[in-house]
């Protein structure tokens, strides 16, 4: 939030910004989608960080987000631990739990986004990770991070003691000028795009 800007204006700006980029990015068709996530899914386990985490929280993609099913199937695969989110709607605040099997522990939760099945839940202490994928609307290159508006990842990230490294992953044409931001907007350490890795 700069000086000159109240309260007020930031969170307009947000949301008139959320509504642009997502409308935006749900014309993009779902092929070209496909081919962008599997250019970011690579870009991804190019990175060190990658390779020497053992344990990843890999947000579930829905709509016209990043697709990061091919990434949580791949990263089980590589001998990962993968954790997820479960949102608890009311409490507004996500928990952790580890998957196994994408197709076999997953069924549609909270807005239909894929989350554990009850008898699949394991959960997990948000301290155990090594690194975190989290999902977005809006990014710049100074690693802002707007979100859908409900500050999930934001409280999920406070109330870390350390915070593991965190990525946000986008489409090109998710990564703006400036990212408007309140004090309680946690930053984050790198971008990843079909395009590039953007680091703080
Ligand atoms: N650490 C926190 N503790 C309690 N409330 C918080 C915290 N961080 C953010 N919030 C609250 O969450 C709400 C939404 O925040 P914000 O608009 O930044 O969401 P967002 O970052 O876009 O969403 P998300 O993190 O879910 O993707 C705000 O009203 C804010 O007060
Ligand atoms: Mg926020």
């Amino acid at each position: 939030m700069r000086a000159e800007q109240s309260v007020n204006e930031v969170l307009a700006e947000k949301a008139r910004l959320r509504e642009e980029i997502l409308r935006k990015r749900n014309l993009v068709s779902p092929e070209v989608r496909a081919q962008k996530s599997l250019a970011i899914m690579e870009r991804f386990f190019e990175l060190d960080e990658f390779n020497s985490a053992r344990i990843l929280h890999i947000f579930v993609s829905f709509r016209s987000e990043v697709s990061t099913e091919l990434i949580i199937k791949e990263s089980l695969k590589r001998g990962k631990r993968v954790v997820v989110p479960i949102t608890d709607h009311k409490a507004r605040r996500l928990f952790l739990s580890e998957i196994e099997d994408y197709d076999l522990d997953l069924r549609p939760g909270h807005r239909g986004i894929l989350e554990p099945k009850k008898e699949a839940i394991r959960f997990i202490d948000p301290g155990h990770l090594d690194l975190i994928l989290a999902p977005g609307v809006a990014f710049d290159a100074s690693c802002r991070r707007l979100g859908h508006g409900a500050g999930y990842y934001d409280k999920l990230l406070a109330g870390l003691k350390t915070i593991p490294l965190t990525i946000g992953l986008a489409f090109e044409m998710q990564v703006i000028d400036e990212v408007p931001v309140m004090e309680y907007d946690v930053k984050i350490d790198g971008i990843i795009t079909e395009e590039r890795l953007i680091k703080k």
